[in-house]
């Protein structure tokens, strides 16, 4: 399995940075309505329903801290997700992809998307995630190639892997390793995750630990 593996200190440190309370400072429908850039940023993006607000809840090991929901198309801003305790602002990001939507706002999210991944400075990583049972598709792909233009740094999360069969899951792991294969923004390694089971949330509060102290 391709996870990143830590050692204990890093993920003493990882769970440490998310032991302490993050809450919600505001929702945002344009750029301009953005916080200052003036820590570091990550920021959580996929396709609508893959499951980006419940991984920010295990993270942050907050229920209900951002909204969830079986409806595709529930997180309809740039959620902003900060900490007293830490210089981290984390974004909670519209889905893409999610074509039952009015037309108009499907091309609002679109573009607000496009233009926070590839115009904020202080946006350290996008968190891409991809679903467990599928593998990427064209939505994701358009994604990662506009990242690897904008030379934007992300990593592939892996979600709901609780829900595919094994063999599911390793055929959607081989299809999301190849599709960033020589990719030159990506991270090289996926980080597997279930948010319902806990699964490769240690791994991930890591990962951003040491964003922070790079
Ligand atoms: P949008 O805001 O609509 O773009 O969706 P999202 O990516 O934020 O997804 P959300 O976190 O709202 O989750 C969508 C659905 O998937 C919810 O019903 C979650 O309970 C479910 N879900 C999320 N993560 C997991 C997981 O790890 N395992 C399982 N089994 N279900 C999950
Ligand atoms: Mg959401």
């Amino acid at each position: 399995m391709s996870e990143t593996r830590f050692s204990e200190a890093q993920i003493e440190a990882g769970r440490l940075l998310f032991a302490r309370p993050f809450t919600f400072v505001k929702g945002c429908v344009s750029i301009a309505d953005l916080p200052d850039p003036d820590r570091l940023e990550i920021a959580f993006a996929g396709r609508s329903n893959v499951g980006k607000s419940s991984l920010i809840n295990a993270l942050t090991g907050t229920t209900g801290l951002a909204r969830t929901s079986n409806t595709p198309g529930r997180t309809q801003e740039l959620n902003i997700f900060e900490s007293m305790y830490a210089p981290l602002r984390i974004v909670d990001m519209p889905g893409y992809g999610y074509a039952k939507a009015p037309e108009k706002k499907v091309a609002q999210w679109t573009q607000l998307i496009h233009r926070y991944l590839t115009g904020r400075p202080n946006l350290r990583r996008v968190y891409v995630l991809i679903d467990g049972r599928h593998g990427p598709n064209a939505n994701d792909v358009t994604v990662m190639n506009e990242l690897d233009r904008a030379a934007v740094s992300y990593q592939i999360v892996v979600t709901k892997a609780d829900k595919p069969t094994k063999a599911d899951l390793e055929k959607a792991l081989e299809k999301t390793r190849a599709a960033i294969a020589k990719r030159p923004a990506a991270h090289p390694e996926l980080i597997l995750t279930s948010s319902e089971k806990g699964t490769g949330i240690e791994t991930l509060r890591s990962e951003i630990e040491q964003l922070l102290g790079q």
